[in-house]
């Protein structure tokens, strides 16, 4: 049932040996940044290509600023904090996402609350988050609280799986009505678009990830993108161990954080970020490829952006019958080895997650028993 795919997988990506879900590409202009770094010798968290990246990433993205960092994590647990996410408070997310979501929170001192995805999207429903305001939240005077639990919603939490905008305008209006901070996971979504504005711009803060799985990479890396000047120094200062600026003299004011860049990854990110339009273009063809064969097999619905949505396809993703189908369709491809992968396992259902508070996840469970994604690496460069 499955060889059809197989093929076709097999010509887009013209080998008979092993396929990626995704692989980076690099090509000269990488290997001239990364190697300038170097002889330079500013290879660690102060450099021109940091101060580079973070212009050409703020100026791409359409925001006043991106303070960049060693990883994706790092820059979630900085953001919520940033937020106003405190120790023993709560934020709402999904619990259909990576681990680093839940983890940011959590590193924080806070306790995550998992409500329910969409099931078009894979991102946190705004319906749910309507009804569960509606159903357990107060307003007070210093913020919002939930009734049952005693504790303040710190934030919202939304995230855009494998690249698909989630409704990120309905849940930002959620945000506001409710005075509720929104902190965008758009780890996985640099270049997806939605009502002409980019992933990781809507809430108060959003976040990116330069991982090497991610649509271009910078070995490690991630980002903390915002529009308030106020939050943009607070989040450099914190993310460079809190040291005020001086010449020689070792003063700190907070207990910060060793999490910038450092200007050799952030020299491999400027050169991926000038492949991101051909990536971008890359992903969308293969995306047609995948689509089309979908829509004419009919054995699994491929999952394509909504409406008034442009999506950087990072992984291909596509819905199956069952979760026995599932688990054939993993272990036939991969023993070819064509490497897929199923969807996450939902946060309350790992064991350091399973007391914290959630919702009816009815689209969430669905989706996981039957979501995987495709070998979606970038096949043409220089
Ligand atoms: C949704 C999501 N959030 C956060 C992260 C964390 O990013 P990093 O791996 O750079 O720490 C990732 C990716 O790895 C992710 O997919």
């Amino acid at each position: 049932m499955f060889d059809d795919l197989i093929s076709l997988i097999r010509s887009l990506y013209g080998t008979d040996g092993k396929i990626a879900l995704h692989e980076p590409r690099f090509g000269s202009y990488d290997k001239e940044l990364v190697l300038h770094a170097i002889e330079s010798t500013f290879v660690s968290s102060v450099g021109e290509y940091v101060n580079r990246f973070e212009r050409e990433l703020a100026d791409y993205l359409g925001v006043k600023h991106a303070v960049v960092t060693v990883n994706g994590s790092a820059a979630l647990h900085v953001a919520l904090r940033l937020a106003g996410v405190v120790a023993d408070s709560e934020v709402i997310t999904q619990a259909l996402t990576f681990v680093a979501t839940a983890n940011a929170i959590v590193y924080n001192g806070a306790f995550p609350v998992f409500l329910d995805v969409d099931r078009d999207r894979m991102g946190l429903s705004p319906d749910r988050v309507s009804q569960f305001l509606e159903e357990n939240a107060e307003r007070c005077e210093n913020g919002v609280f939930n009734k049952k639990s005693g504790r303040k919603i710190a934030a919202l939490m939304p995230m855009h799986t494998f690249g698909l905008p989630c409704r990120i305008e309905e849940l930002c209006d959620i945000g506001r009505k409710w005075g509720i901070p929104v902190v965008e996971d758009a780890a996985e979504a640099l270049g997806s678009i939605c009502g002409g504005r980019h992933c990781g711009s809507f809430g108060q803060l959003g976040v990116l990830s330069f991982n090497g799985n991610k649509i271009i990479t910078s070995g490690g890396g991630g980002a903390i993108v915002t529009n308030d000047d106020r939050v943009a120094n607070l989040a450099k200062h914190l993310t460079t161990t809190a040291k005020v600026p001086h010449q020689w003299a070792f003063e700190h004011d907070m207990i910060g954080y060793n999490y910038r860049m450092p200007n050799l990854n952030a020299a491999l990110a400027c050169a991926q970020l000038q492949h991101l339009p051909a990536y971008l273009d890359d992903k969308r063809e293969l995306a047609g490829i995948y689509q089309r064969f979908f829509a004419e097999s009919g054995w699994a619905d491929f999952f394509e952006e909504g409406p008034e949505c442009t999506s950087n396809y990072w992984l291909n993703a596509i819905v199956l019958d069952s979760e026995s189908q599932r688990d054939r369709f993993l272990e036939e491809t991969n023993r070819v080895g064509i490497m897929t992968r199923p969807i996450w396992k939902l946060m309350n259902e790992l064991k350091m997650y399973a007391g914290c508070r959630c919702d009816d996840l009815s689209n969430s469970g669905w989706l996981q028993d039957r979501v995987v994604n495709l070998p979606s690496g970038v096949r043409k460069h220089e």
